[in-house]
């Protein structure tokens, strides 16, 4: 992507900023070869990197239009799905039995919410950022404010996509589970609104490359791509996300808070590597098999490359550093690192599970480094107790 800060250096600092979160807007549009993945993610670039809808203070209408399938005759027709169904009967909870009595002080150096190196401040200090100790805590603060504000807003997506996808699937055992991943969706939304709320008394509005995905599955009447778009790919990143996060925190509610997230998404994703590993590989043409790989790869880089905290960076620190600045300190930080490591490590597996990781798109994986997660457990081969040791 371009350093606009070259050339740029004569504005002022606010528009600085637009610049460069508009060239990075074009450089993802631009980046998008195949003119029918184009035309599915493009609408919802423009919507979101450029008009930032997330972003109005006002309640966002996107159009959602897709086929309901209704089966009256109530089969029995996939047993995998029969046994998530049960399980995730099993595994419901209540989001009030959480220890929401804990004392929660994001800036307390005794029960740091995140460790210090989760960011690179040594990277931020060759720009000429010093912070002192309180300030490096504040800075934590707000990341993990930040986080949980996306995880939340990713929690709205995938609730109205579960109801979504459970209209629209065409197996019956999916349905009965699905509306099980519908109370699920709430309850995170419940809980993370609950922490936000209650315990750091901030949110973060929405990302606008989140806003994009979302935006895109959901106006998308592919009942397929809903599910690539939200089980497989919000869903993996959901999972490597709260795993991270899991691992790092040493704040007891909230680390008990994800544990029980992490056990229901478990379900989730293994039902979307369920749902399509039939329908990718028997059921769709070639030509409707490699858009949904071109669309994949997008989606996963739209995810690698842009997840960038612009909204702590625009708090903190514009007009100290640039944009870009910024973004070599978020790619140097450890804490994300592990963050974006686990999120492929969970995602790559299941792509190619479901059979969209074909030599032909093998290479444009090679070449952003994201084949070396191509030997790793699907889903479906994860326990949650897996998933919570990784
Ligand atoms: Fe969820
Ligand atoms: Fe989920």
């Amino acid at each position: 992507m371009i350093d606009t800060s070259r050339f740029t250096t004569f504005l002022p600092a606010k528009m600085r900023s637009q610049v460069d979160a508009y060239f990075e807007a074009l450089d993802v549009i631009m980046h998008m070869k195949d003119p029918r993945v184009l035309s599915a993610l493009g609408p919802s670039g423009l919507r979101g990197l450029v008009l930032h809808r997330g972003k109005q203070g006002v309640p966002t209408e996107i159009p959602a239009s897709h086929r309901a399938h209704f089966d009256w005759t109530y089969p029995s027709d996939q047993p995998e799905m029969a046994e998530l169904y049960r399980r995730a009967k099993e595994g419901q909870w209540d989001g009030d039995s959480l220890p929401w009595k804990t004392d929660v002080d994001p800036l307390n150096p005794e029960m740091p919410i995140l460790p210090e190196h989760f960011i690179a401040l040594d990277k931020l200090e060759e720009y000429g950022v010093r912070l002192n100790a309180k300030e490096r805590r504040g800075l934590l603060a707000s990341m993990v404010t930040w986080m949980l504000s996306q995880f939340l807003h990713g929690e709205q997506g995938a609730l109205f996509a579960a109801a979504q996808v459970t209209e629209a699937v065409q197996f019956f055992d999916g349905k009965l589970y699905g509306a099980t991943q519908v109370m699920d969706e709430g309850r995170h939304v419940e809980v993370f609104n609950r922490y936000l709320d209650t315990k750091l008394n901030k949110m973060y509005q929405i990302n606008d490359n989140l806003f994009v995905i979302i935006d895109s599955l959901m106006s998308d009447g592919r009942w397929d791509m809903k599910f690539l778009g939200m089980q497989i790919m919000v869903e993996g990143l959901a999972l490597g996300a709260f795993g991270t996060l899991h691992r790092q925190t040493k704040e007891p509610l909230l680390k008990n808070l994800l544990k029980m997230v992490i056990q229901d998404e478990a379900r989730h994703v293994h039902y979307g590597v369920c749902a399509l590993r039939e329908h990718f590989k028997h059921h769709i043409t070639e030509r409707e098999r490699k858009e949904r790989e071109d669309w994949a790869f997008e989606v996963a880089l739209l995810m690698r490359n842009r997840f960038m905290a612009y909204e702590v960076y625009e708090e903190w620190f514009e007009g100290r550093i640039t944009r870009q600045q910024w973004r070599d300190g978020v790619y140097a930080s450890p804490g994300m690192a592990e963050f974006r490591q686990v999120m492929f490590s969970r995602l790559v597996p299941n792509l190619r599970e479901i059979g969209l990781l074909t030599p032909r798109v093998m290479k444009r994986y090679e070449e952003v480094g994201l084949m070396q997660y191509f030997g790793g457990l699907s889903a479906d081969k994860l326990t949650a107790e897996q998933l919570l040791a990784a």
